[in-house]
């Protein structure tokens, strides 16, 4: 029989702590999309509490920059009047896309100043699919590597058709794992999704797992309704990203630990043609359908860690039909976490 995570892991202080260090620092994570610099030539984002630029320079060349300026470590931004340069926000250095500094108000005086020895560190990254991935660990596995054989998948739904409409998260009091092993099954889906579970087809629902990410998929049972006829994926990829797609519109999710008992989650939203006004309807019912699915998700996860943290439960068997999504990530993360640490923990 095998066993889920023990409660300590969701509930020790330093246990999170470790995490960050073996797990989230080895990572990828979704940090945009191309079609996020179709019309913008620079994004503030986060990578994982780090200040990141996202950049596309004349040439199409994209990069994702350390933001944090060489001179006194403050916050750059994208130059506004759409030029194409980032200026720091606490004393005006500019920097142009590529991470060179091209400009230092009023340091000439200084002889041994020259801009060109100052440059914004790049952070390594990969695209799949339109979806640009970053890592903050240089000998992390190939992000190709990671994702192979997915695009064959998960086709003819294309990642790379859809274009970014905006971002939201939601914050919930529970460790972020709770919220991995709940999206990694469907065994809930019957008991928690009244509504979700009209859409899909239960009894067909699979998972697949492979190296490091896996598949849960269905067949939408509504041709008339909300989504029309085809299929849903949800991809998780090791350790905490996800994707939810559905005829014409995809998710990212990104869980964001905070503390031991608290994470956030990320949501990007893309739809095939955001920009059509005739479609402003269909996203205002997607998103409110896809805010009810979260919420019913938020109201059990929560107690779920109410649950871990009552002392009177450590760990429980794990179903092997529809439970093998939870038991792969599980395993990937008993991996990752090596002794000494998890075997402390049994
Ligand atoms: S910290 Fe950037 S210009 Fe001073
Ligand atoms: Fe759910």
């Amino acid at each position: 029989m095998t066993l889920s995570l023990p409660a300590s892991l969701y509930t020790d202080p330093e246990v999170h702590v470790d995490e960050s260090l073996r797990l989230f620092a080895r990572s990828w994570q979704i940090i945009g999309h191309q079609s996020q610099l179709q019309d913008q030539a620079a994004i503030e984002l986060d990578l994982l509490g780090h200040p990141v630029m996202l950049t596309r320079d004349d040439l199409g060349q994209i990069r994702v920059l350390s933001n944090v300026c060489r001179h006194r470590a403050g916050p750059l931004m994208p130059c506004p009047g759409g030029r194409k340069r980032l200026s720091c926000r606490y004393h005006g250095w500019q920097y142009d896309l590529s991470g060179q500094c091209i400009s230092a108000p009023e340091m000439g005086d200084n002889p041994e100043f020259d801009p060109a020895d100052y440059r914004l560190p790049e952070i390594r990254h990969a695209l799949w699919q339109g979806l640009i991935f970053a890592t903050l660990d240089p000998e992390a596995m190939p992000l190709d590597r990671m994702l192979a054989g997915l695009s064959e998948t998960i086709s003819p739904s294309e990642p790379c058709a859809f274009t970014f409409h905006h971002r939201d998260h939601y914050d919930l009091d529970c460790n972020w794992k709770v919220y991995m092993d709940n999206y990694l099954e469907g065994y809930h889906i019957p008991h928690i999704h009244p509504e979700l579970n009209r859409m899909l087809d239960y009894r067909s629902y699979q998972t697949d797992v492979h190296d490091w990410y896996s598949c849960q998929h269905s067949p939408m049972e509504q041709a008339d309704g909300l989504y029309g006829a085809g299929k849903a994926w949800y991809v998780t990829l090791f350790p905490n990203t996800m994707l939810n797609l559905y005829p014409s519109r995809m998710q990212t999710n990104t869980v964001i630990p905070l503390a031991q008992n608290c994470c956030r989650v990320i949501f990007d939203y893309y739809y095939e043609h955001p920009e059509n006004p005739k479609t402003a309807e269909w996203i205002a019912r997607d998103l409110a359908f896809s805010d009810e699915v979260q919420r019913e998700d938020i109201e059990i996860c929560q107690q779920v860690q109410r649950g871990l943290s009552s002392g009177s439960y450590d760990r429980g068997p794990l179903n092997q039909r529809r439970e093998q999504g939870v038991l792969h990530f599980q395993s990937l993360y008993r991996r990752f976490m090596a002794p000494p640490e998890v075997d402390q923990h049994g």
